[in-house]
């Protein structure tokens, strides 16, 4: 896919009807020769929508006018560049507990997680968090995550976790002021309520920090998971993380995942992680997909904020 039609695609099946600023800035990019230019001078894995419009925000550029959003970054643009190359979009996004949840109540309790790819790790407090499915409420946490579930039964009880691990490349600290500054540039400009919800999951990660190391999903995975307490089922989970690994590397996670002892839940694109069988998406919109132990359960929505069960 040209890198217009990238930005283009992205405005339609994630960003229409969520993001309207996004929207018409990414679909703006996709027709700006000028800027279409400076992004394609950047590495292939560097050029995404996000990482762009995270650092401009970062930077303090304006992403609601997409005039002065060109503008901005054609003047700003060797700042600009310094910052996409340095960073990765680390979009670290409570809600997805939402559509976690369902496979982690299956299994035998208690948990040891352990999340790879886990940014700040506030994917790591699913116990901790409120739930609404609709009617049907659960836990009374904060923050309280929504997710439009439909053809799921919900889960009853809360998972019950003993032990929590994050494993990332460049895991950020919620007591860090930088940190949290870029995880706030990477929420959506209109998403007040995902901004509450990074100050809330946030002071529950402070209030416990996870056990959270600097490392990669393939090298360091078998030492982090030999640290799980016995008497717990292992969890290895992930979300939104494999579009980042190149695919000779996912191949040889999932090979690795697959032979550790306990249990596999991973988030994930298909384009990106494969699945046999998948029934058709609900529409046009992205979708990733739920599996359990390989096996697909739900189409999810990117924020943990909608899923349809087919499981
Ligand atoms: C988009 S964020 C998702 C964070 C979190 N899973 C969530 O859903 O909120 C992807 C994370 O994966 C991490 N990552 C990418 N490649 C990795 C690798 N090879 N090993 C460990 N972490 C990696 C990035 O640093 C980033 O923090």
């Amino acid at each position: 896919m040209t890198i217009a039609a990238t930005y283009a695609d992205f405005a339609a099946r994630e960003l229409r009807g969520v993001s309207p600023a996004y929207e018409r800035l990414a679909l703006a990019v996709a027709g700006d020769d000028e800027l279409l230019a400076l992004i394609g001078a950047l590495p292939p894995a560097k050029r995404q929508p996000n990482l762009l419009f995270g650092v401009v925000r970062l930077l303090g550029g304006p992403v609601e006018d997409p005039a002065a959003f060109h503008d901005f970054a054609v003047a700003n643009w060797p700042a600009i560049e310094a910052q996409m190359r340095v960073r990765a979009t680390q979009t670290n996004e409570a809600g997805r507990c939402a559509v976690l949840l369902p496979a982690l109540a299956r299994l035998p309790q208690p948990l040891a997680l352990l999340e790879v790819g886990a940014s700040a790790g506030l994917c790591l407090y699913p116990d901790r968090y409120a739930y609404r499915y609709g009617e049907h409420r659960l836990g009374d946490g904060r923050p309280v995550l929504d997710c439009a579930a439909e053809g799921l039964t919900p889960p009853t009880r809360l998972p019950e976790v003993v032990w929590r691990a994050g494993l990332d490349l460049n895991p950020l600290d919620v007591t860090d002021g930088a940190d949290v500054a870029w995880l706030d540039a990477l929420i959506w400009p209109e998403h007040t309520h995902r901004r509450e919800r990074l100050r809330a999951a946030a002071a529950v990660a402070a209030a416990e920090p996870p056990l959270l190391l600097r490392g990669d999903l393939v090298d360091d995975l078998p030492a982090l998971a030999a640290q799980a307490p016995a008497g717990a089922t292992l969890v290895v989970f992930h979300t939104a993380v494999l579009y980042q690994v190149p695919p000779p590397r996912r191949d040889a996670f999932v090979e690795l995942v697959r032979g550790l002892p306990g249990h596999w839940i991973a988030n994930e694109d298909p384009d990106v992680l494969h699945h046999d069988g998948l029934p058709e998406p609900p529409d046009g919109a992205m979708y990733n997909v739920l599996a359990l132990d390989g096996t697909p359960l739900a189409w999810t929505r990117g924020h943990g904020q909608a899923m349809v069960w087919f499981g």
